[in-house]
Order: structure tokens, then sequence, then C-alpha cells
């Protein structure tokens, strides 16, 4: 199959959170199985072509793009997800993409990614390239499929191209003032009712997205029935019932070459299931950076997030004192809103023996933590799927977590499930979203950190589960054939 996967960020190239982490690992094991997959991606101003050794495309750019009166042009190179034949198509616009961030809360952010949409739709036809399947991400490529069965429904390289639409975050949607309908001008081509992507009085991009693509996927099992509800489904879940039989699941994978304690670079001292020692080793490093003294059976608690509100950090908040009470460190490493990182350094300054904190994007860090904790807490408000506590499971990093979306897909509680003698606890779990339960929770999960016994098998068990991406892929790949059965039935 051709695959155009589409996407707003995709590690090495650009991040800010997991969707990044998934468009550069899914398309690398999809081509495993022999599929023809092309990335296209914005060329951010941090990107820079002559590192990556980007070819620039000649001859067929730049694009001329036109939004309502004004038309921009469009610089496309082209690059190779390292170590690997798949061509990664990069977007580069300077009036739009050179911004300090990828994502902004400027004007023009519709436009921004109208511009986007179009651009990859239109440098498909100049590739002459028919693409099987066009795989769509979060609310920046939200229009595509919309726009493929009506601004571009002319053109017969379509004519057999089935649509996939993957949420990774159903609070992200994109919305903005109903004058971005003209913007886009997906009106008048295909005769639809507005409801289809307007809500609240907004256009709003995902409505679009999850209204036009043939299937709609999520990041786990249980997040697509949580997306349903209305206390998870942001407003969508109208719109998410109405397409339910198109709804599916379908839980990340890791990709082990990169988040893996026996091979990781970044890390100093490697180790695996065998032996665990270099992770007491990791853990003194990790202490030692942040002038901590390292003691003796004084579990270190770590965190890796970003600062927002989804990831319970207001449960963390109201329970500092407690945690800090306790014969604990903590280190943690996060950007995001303002008032986390005002409490965060509150704490670290108030406690610098016990508490580590770098705010900032820092991906070394993130290793180090990983190898180095030995407890990973994140407390999700909701999770769609959530990597990094698959990625301590790895690192024998036992994950404390709220039992929500990915996180119950993938964190079984120690207590539960060795209680009902099924020998899979990697973890330990809490329901209710309050600050008690968690706070009872890392109780829980420090009591079995000093029983030797019992912490060992916690983590053995983590780090023998296998999450990587060979089982997704598949089902992925079950799904592009029931889209594309779908679009020929039609
Ligand atoms: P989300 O995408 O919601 O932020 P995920 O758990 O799916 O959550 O993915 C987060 C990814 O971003 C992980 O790879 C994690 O290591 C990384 N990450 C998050 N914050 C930072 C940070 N401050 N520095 C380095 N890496 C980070
Ligand atoms: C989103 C979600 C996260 C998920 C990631 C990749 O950022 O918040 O849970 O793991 O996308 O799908």
């Amino acid at each position: 199959m051709n695959i155009a996967f589409i996407t707003s960020e995709v590690i090495p190239f650009s991040k800010t959170g997991g969707l990044a982490d998934v468009s550069g690992a899914l398309p690398l094991e999809l081509s495993k199985k022999k599929q023809n997959v092309k990335i296209f991606t914005p060329k951010y101003y941090s990107i820079d072509p002559s590192i990556h050794k980007f070819e620039y495309l000649h001859n067929i750019s730049p694009l001329k793009i036109r939004i309502l009166n004004r038309t921009y042009d469009v610089h496309l190179f082209k690059g190779f997800l390292p170590k690997s034949k798949i061509e990664v198509y990069f977007f580069d616009c300077p009036f739009f993409f050179h911004r300090s961030k990828f994502y902004t809360n400027d004007p023009d952010e519709n436009e921004r990614f109208i511009l986007f949409s179009k651009a990859v739709i239109e440098t498909i036809q100049r590739l002459y390239w028919a693409p099987d399947i066009v795989h769509c991400n979060d609310w920046q490529t939200g229009l595509i499929p919309l726009m493929i069965k009506s601004n571009y429904n002319w053109d017969r390289l379509f004519d057999k191209t089935a649509t996939i639409y993957t949420i990774h975050n159903v609070a992200y949607q994109g919305k903005f003032p109903l004058d971005t309908i003209n913007k886009a001008e997906v009106l008048g081509r295909l005769n639809f009712p507005i409801a289809k992507v307007e809500h609240n009085n907004m256009f709003n991009f995902m409505k679009a997205g999850i209204s036009f693509a043939d299937i709609i996927t999520t990041v786990s099992e249980t997040y697509a029935e949580e997306i349903l509800t209305a206390e998870y489904g942001e407003g969508m879940e109208a719109v998410l019932n109405y397409r339910k039989s198109d709804l599916f699941g379908i839980l990340n994978g890791v990709d082990y070459k990169i988040w893996n304690p026996k091979t990781d670079k970044l890390i100093p001292f490697n180790y695996s299931l065998d032996s665990l020692s270099g992770k007491e080793k990791n853990k003194k490093n990790l202490l030692e950076m942040f002038n901590i003294k390292m003691k003796k059976n004084v579990p270190l608690l770590g965190i890796i997030s970003r600062l927002a509100i989804q990831k319970g950090f207001d449960l963390l908040q109201q329970i500092m004192p407690d945690i800090l009470n306790l014969n604990i460190n903590l280190i943690v490493l996060g950007a995001g809103e303002h008032e986390y990182e005002e409490m965060l350094n509150y704490y670290a300054k108030t406690h610098p023996h016990k508490v580590g904190l770098y705010i900032g994007y820092n991906n070394d860090l993130a290793h180090l933590i990983e190898a180095g904790s030995d407890i990973f807490l994140m407390p999700s408000r909701y999770e769609p799927c959530g990597l990094n506590q698959i990625y301590s499971l790895k690192y024998g990093t036992v994950p404390v977590v709220r039992k929500t979306g990915g996180l119950a897909d993938t964190v079984y509680d120690w207590n539960e499930y060795n209680e009902n003698g099924l020998d899979v606890g990697n973890g330990f779990s809490f329901v209710d979203y309050n600050s008690d339960a968690l706070l009872h929770t890392i109780n829980r999960a420090i009591g079995d950190y000093h029983n030797k016994t019992n912490w060992k098998k916690i983590q053995l068990n983590g780090m023998k589960r296998d999450f990587s991406w060979e089982n997704s892929a598949n089902k992925y790949i079950d799904l592009y054939k029931v889209a594309i059965n779908k679009k020929t039935n039609k």
C-alpha cells in the first residue's frame, strides 16, 4: 500500500510530545512490513536542512498556495527518517512556520495549518503518487480528509484514496472563528451540513477530521471508549458516538531501538533483565547531577512531563507537602504551564536536598530519569496513550499512574493482579481522581519498594512485557484494508 503519513511533528526533527515519537516509529514498522510510506510535516524554524542533509526539491517548489486573496510560496525539502529509506517531505513557508513555537495562539494559527494541508495534497499531486491511504494525525491535519473529498475531488489521483484520522488527544481540537470555512474553501464543492465542522459556534478542525475520515482511530482501547462519554469527550462525544462503528483504539508501541536500557547510548550505565546493577549507578549519577546525596533505601521518584492540567499536576500540588514528608527524593523534568513551573520551583528551592528540578526540554535527561528513578509518577487526569509509563516499564522503573486511557491498558496494579493470582503486576494505579488516592498509591508503592523480593518481581514483570510496534502496526494495516474496502464499496 502507498501510505501518506501526515503529522505536525516527527522525531528526530521536531517534538513537543508523544505524537513525534509515534510519527518516527510507526512508519518505520509499516515499512518493515513492506508498506510504502512517505511522511509529510512542516519545516519549523528550528529544523536545519543542512544538518539533516535535506534536498531542496527544485522541480516542484516553490508551491504557490492561496488562502483567500493571498498567495504564499511554500518551499519543499526532502529528507529521510534516520537509517531508513522513508522519505520525509518538509514544508517551509517562513511567514507561517518560522515562529518561536510549533503551535501558537496567533490569530492566523488556522491559516498555518490550512496552508500545510493544501500544500501536502498539492505535493502528492505533483509527485504523481496515488496514496491508498492518507493517515492524518490530530487537529493540525483534521481538514485533509474533507479537502480530499471536496476541494480536490476532481483529481482522479485520489479516486482510490481512503483516509484515516488518528486522535492523539481529543482536548486539542483546533477551534477557530467560523470564517475559517472560507479560508479553507471547503464549502460549496461538497454539500454538507455545517454541523460536521462546527461546534459551539466555532470552526473545529478535529470535528472535520472525525466527520469526514473513512476510519477514525485513537491511541488506546480504553481511551477509545472514554471519549464516547461527556466526561472525556471534550464536546466531541456526540460526533464520535455517531461514528462509533468506524472508531478503533490501537495502543501505541515503543521504539526499543531508542528506549532500551540495554543499548541506550544516552545513559552512562546500560543494564537489562539479567542484571539491574547498572540501574543503581544511573540513580547515583542522576542524583549527583542535582547535588542530591544518594542514601541507601531511599526511593527516587521521577517525573517527565508536559506541565499541563492533563498530567495531574493539580493533584500533585495538593499533596506536595505530604510527599516531601516521606523519606524519598524527587526529580522532575518538564515545561509548560506557568502555575506548575512556579509550584515546582518553590519546592525545589525550599527542599534542595530532596527535590531536583529541570524546567525545559531535555531528551538526554529524560533517558537518565527513566534509567535512574525507582518510581515513575504519572497521575494523569486523562491519558490517550502515554509513552513515558511504557518506557518506564522497560527501564525497571515502576509506574504509579491513574487508571485511565492508555495507562489503564499498560500498567497492571501489583496488589490487584497479585491478589487475583495473576503474575503480571507491574505498577500501581488508582481510579478516583483525587489527591488522597494518589498519596495512598505512592505509599503503597514505597511499601513494596522496601520489600526487595516484591520489588524485583514488579520490575521484572514490567521489563519482560513487550510493547513494540510490531503488533500495533499489524492492527493499523488491517484497518487500512477496512478503510480501503469501505471506500471502494461506497
Ligand atoms: P504527551 O504526548 O501527552 O506529552 P506522552 O507520554 O505520550 O505524553 O509523550 C511524551 C514524550 O515527550 C515522551 O517521549 C517524553 O519523554 C517526552 N517529554 C515530555 N516532556 C519532556 C521534557 N521536558 N524533556 C524531554 N522530553 C520530554
Ligand atoms: C498525545 C497524548 C499521549 C499520547 C501521544 C501519542 O500527546 O497526550 O497520551 O501518548 O499523544 O499518541
